[in-house]
């Protein structure tokens, strides 16, 4: 097994996350601040997910006997407007999904089968929150932004997905 080729697999896929978390934060609060409190939640939700996809995949890179470089992929993007904020999110979603199927092949490659299975799930769980802002923006472009302002008053978005794994 090449440990040092699924080390680098796996720090690049932590950088990732931690932008990850970074930019959903951000949008978590810019929402808050315009009235759009279930998305809001939503993005909130995510970003804890995505800091638990940071934590599986130190937790392998220890395993590995190497040392988690906590350096983000890149810096936030300012933008501000609800559907602009799902086209990002949904981009950054499929992104990741291509990056880490492509990462899970290197890692059978390697013979690295237990990595190869950090990153499966990852995948699993990025198509998950793919869906989550798809329909969030689905919903948007067929029933204007009051739809959001409106969900503020009937429970969160998603239909009640507080506390949802994936
Ligand atoms: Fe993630
Ligand atoms: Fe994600």
């Amino acid at each position: 097994m090449a440990r040092s080729k699924s080390i680098s697999l796996l720090n690049k896929a932590v950088a990732d996350e931690l932008q990850a978390v970074h930019q959903y934060m951000y949008f978590h609060f810019h929402l808050d601040d315009q009235g759009f409190k279930p998305l809001s939640q939503l993005f909130k939700r995510i970003a804890i997910q995505e800091m638990g996809h940071v934590e599986l995949l130190a937790e392998r890179v220890l395993f590995l006997k190497g040392d988690v470089e906590m350096v983000s992929a890149g810096p936030v993007e300012k933008i501000l407007e609800p559907e602009a904020i799902l086209v990002k999110a949904m981009a950054m979603e499929e992104d990741g999904v291509r990056t880490y199927n492509e990462a899970a092949l290197e890692c059978a490659a390697n013979a690295d089968s237990a990595s190869k299975q950090v990153f499966e799930q990852l995948v699993l769980d990025e198509e998950g929150h793919f869906d989550q802002y798809d329909k969030q923006r689905d919903n948007i472009q067929r029933f204007g932004l009051s739809y959001l302002a409106l969900q503020s008053f009937s429970g969160p978005a998603g239909g009640g997905a507080e506390g949802q794994a994936g």
